[in-house]
């Protein structure tokens, strides 16, 4: 028993004792989600996780290495060890959360409709994409994917693995509408919809944004927990979220 004991307080103190030790934090995610992580023209993985992971980093005195995850993957992924915490616009789902812990959320966003612009006139709102006439689409494993088959049941579904492929395959008229997170849609508005697509703007979901770690370290979440409230009342926050967002 005693044992037992040990080894449960050892699995406990884990992460932050790991960290500390390799002196490094890692931290997992999938860049394609604007303006969560994108890649630049060198690769480098930037936006506002990576910024955010950045400064978590600073907080604890050490390095920083962003590990590039594929989305479908990134809960198992995290659940052996690749990496120590999801930064990556991850909504906290009830059913992600029976398997991983979440930090308290940061941000709320929720489900939008980007649609070809001549059916900007008939589609309104998600409900009236409900006809098998139309074809939408999402991202795989996602949110998004999950809204539109519980919400839009009635339309052709197409999974993409990357969000820019299902806005490519939407501006080439391929598809009927594209839903995702609000803020990855704005910025692909802007970006590749001129005169082609429209964005219903109004969110049709309530998806709260955070970080996810292995669950049963209460020390790693009592840790996020009071950063988060530093970064939230000390500048930071506010500094890295308009550097991302235009609102
Ligand atoms: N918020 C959505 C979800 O949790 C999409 C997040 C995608 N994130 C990314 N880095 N690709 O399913």
């Amino acid at each position: 028993a005693l044992v037992f004991l040990a080894m449960t307080a050892t699995a406990m103190a884990g992460t932050l004792e790991e960290i500390q030790k390799r002196g490094k934090l890692r931290v997992g995610m999938e860049p394609g989600y604007m303006p969560f992580e994108l890649q630049n023209k060198k690769g480098e993985i930037i936006g506002f996780d990576a910024d955010m992971g950045a400064a978590m980093a600073k907080a604890m005195g050490v390095e920083l290495e962003l590990v590039s995850t594929a989305w479908d993957g990134i809960i198992p992924a995290l659940l052996t060890g690749k990496f120590d915490i999801i930064m990556s616009g991850m909504t906290l789902t009830q059913e992600r959360n029976m398997s991983i812990n979440f930090a308290p959320p940061y941000v709320v966003i929720g489900q939008t409709i980007l649609v070809k612009k001549d059916l900007a006139a008939t589609i309104k709102t998600y409900k009236d994409l409900n006809d098998p006439k139309y074809t939408v689409a999402s991202k795989l494993g996602t949110t998004g994917e999950q809204a539109t088959k519980r919400m839009i049941p009635k339309a052709k579904y197409n999974s993409y693995e990357t969000e820019q492929e299902g806005v490519m395959e939407l501006v080439n008229g391929k598809i009927d509408a594209f839903i995702y997170d609000q803020p990855y849609n704005i910025v692909a508005m802007s970006q590749k919809g001129q005169g082609k697509i429209v964005h219903l703007d109004t969110p049709f979901t309530f998806e709260p944004i955070s970080w996810g770690v292995r669950k049963g370290d209460a020390d790693f979440l009592n840790w996020l927990e009071n950063f988060m409230y530093q970064v939230k009342n000390d500048g930071t926050y506010e500094r890295i979220y308009h550097k991302w967002f235009q609102d």
